[in-house]
């Protein structure tokens, strides 16, 4: 992974069909995905139950490119090996899913992966300061985690902002997960993101079968973010 601020589009398989994930997977990237976002989640640090590593590494061989993994999961410590030897290039842990996101990071970078950290729209950004030179990325949640389809919080605007001045030459991401649209992809993408997790406005209209709507959300997904920015890929 080399890194870059283009704009990115990393397509969430939670708008995908369950039963078919590695056609799914290969359908995103053979329609444009840039990364694939697989959202993990327990049942108790968010409302929602999905999978866990044993999905990871069975998605894994369908997926070219970057394989994404974001746990809402607490704790989080315990899986970090599971996840990594699943094949993430990144993994993404909640600041809030624990009282040890320092040693949490650390044991990502340990197992070998990119370290992600994750903020719930309802937290704020002090704390990200004494992180910054252990992340790879941070991703702002801008709806509450735990399903897709949901409404984009436009108050997350101003967080991206001052993330994205604390942030300066460091190669660290700025991942927006949550309500990202045609209509919000330019709003994140002027605040500062570069990672664009989409999973319903890239899912709807397509399917395996008919995967051609997949390429044409994630396109304009991507030309509505890069005329934000005035950066093309
Ligand atoms: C939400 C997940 C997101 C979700 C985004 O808890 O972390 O990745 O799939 O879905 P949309 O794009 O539909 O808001
Ligand atoms: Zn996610």
């Amino acid at each position: 992974m080399t890194f870059s601020r283009s704009i990115k589009i990393a397509p969430s398989i939670l708008s995908a069909d369950f039963a078919n994930f590695g056609a799914e997977c290969r359908a995103v990237e053979a329609q444009g995905a840039d990364w694939v976002h697989v959202d993990v989640m327990d049942g108790h640090f968010v409302p929602n139950i999905t999978f866990g590593p044993a999905t990871c590494a069975a998605i894994r061989p369908h997926i070219k490119g970057v394989m994404d993994v974001h746990l809402m999961i607490a704790p989080a410590d315990p899986y970090i090996e599971a996840f990594a030897a699943s094949g993430a290039d990144i993994i993404t842990a909640h600041l809030e899913a624990g009282p040890h996101i320092h040693r949490t990071l650390q044991a990502i970078r340990g197992a070998g992966a990119r370290a992600g950290l994750a903020l719930n729209p309802g937290t704020g950004i002090d704390a990200v300061e004494h992180l910054l030179d252990m992340v790879d990325l941070i991703c702002v949640m801008t709806v509450n985690p735990g399903f897709g389809g949901q409404k984009f919080i436009h108050s997350q605007l101003d967080k991206i902002r001052r993330l994205r001045a604390m942030i300066g030459d460091r190669p660290v991401h700025i991942e927006i997960d949550g309500g990202v649209t045609v209509e919000t992809a330019p709003l994140v993408a002027a605040a500062g993101a570069d990672v664009l997790v989409a999973g319903s406005a890239v899912f709807k209209g397509g399917s395996v079968q008919d995967p051609e709507p997949y390429g044409e959300n994630i396109r304009a997904i991507r030309t509505a973010a890069e005329a934000a920015t005035g950066r093309m890929a």
